[in-house]
């Protein structure tokens, strides 16, 4: 069993506690994520991943705080593979976006496409480029300050100039609904694109398949 370090423990439980950090949103920055980021990219997973899920809030559906090691070698890799993975920052660092190109998201999820129920209006071509955004979070307590929407633009802006005009990205509907995510999808204006059942830790999860066209 690995046992969570003190001192990242307590960084982690003072980070959820300093939800009155002020954080100045015009001088938000988003660029793209550095090895050196990996740290505080973890810490920002586990404010809002851990074993309890918040539906209100938002939640990611792995439980970060439990395997440190695991998840910071998991987040080292990914910043080092992926060509889009951003990371917010002002006076700390708030959030992070990880998308994968199509090559890199069906190098391990080959079956993804197949696997999705499609909506029957749903045009199947747009699945010959895209982007899936695998994964978006911003530190507890800081949600709702545009931190989110900025990441997006970065995003959007950057795939744009490579000429990819597919998004997808999903929000977990059950066992535990996200309904911050399910808002902010609207709020973004995405379209429903599909549903898909994933076998994740003993648990089949319910993840709805949002789609914009850039
Ligand atoms: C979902 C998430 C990425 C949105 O980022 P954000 O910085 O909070 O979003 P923005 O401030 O740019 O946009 C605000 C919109 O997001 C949605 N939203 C954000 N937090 C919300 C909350 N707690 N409850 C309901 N809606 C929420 C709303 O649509 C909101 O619009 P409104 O202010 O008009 O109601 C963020 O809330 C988050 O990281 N949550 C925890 C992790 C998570 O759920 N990740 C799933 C990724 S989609």
């Amino acid at each position: 069993m690995e046992v969570i370090n003190i001192n990242e423990s307590q960084v982690i439980k003072k980070n959820l506690a300093d939800k009155k950090i002020k954080i100045n949103t015009h001088l938000i920055k988003v660029r793209k994520a550095l090895p050196k980021d990996v740290y505080a990219i973890y810490n920002i997973a586990c404010s809002v991943g851990s074993k309890s899920k918040d539906s209100t809030q938002g939640f990611l559906m792995d439980n970060y705080v439990s395997r440190p090691n695991k998840y910071k070698k998991f987040f080292s890799k990914k910043i080092n593979e992926l060509d889009y993975f951003y990371i917010a920052e002002s006076n700390i660092a708030v959030g992070f976006l990880m998308a994968y190109t199509k090559e890199q998201w069906l190098k391990e999820n080959p079956d993804w496409i197949q696997d999705i129920y499609w909506a029957p209006d749903f045009d199947i071509n747009r699945t010959n480029d895209f982007i899936v955004i695998d994964k978006t979070a911003i530190l507890a307590g800081q949600t709702g300050k545009g931190i989110g929407s900025k990441l997006y633009k970065k995003l959007i802006d950057d795939i744009k100039r490579e000429n990819i005009n597919n998004i997808f990205a999903e929000t977990i509907i059950s066992p535990t609904p996200n309904f911050a995510s399910l808002s902010f999808r609207k709020k973004q204006r995405y379209t429903l694109a599909g549903v898909r059942y994933e076998g994740y830790d003993n648990k089949t999860y319910t993840d709805l398949i949002y789609y914009k066209s850039v």
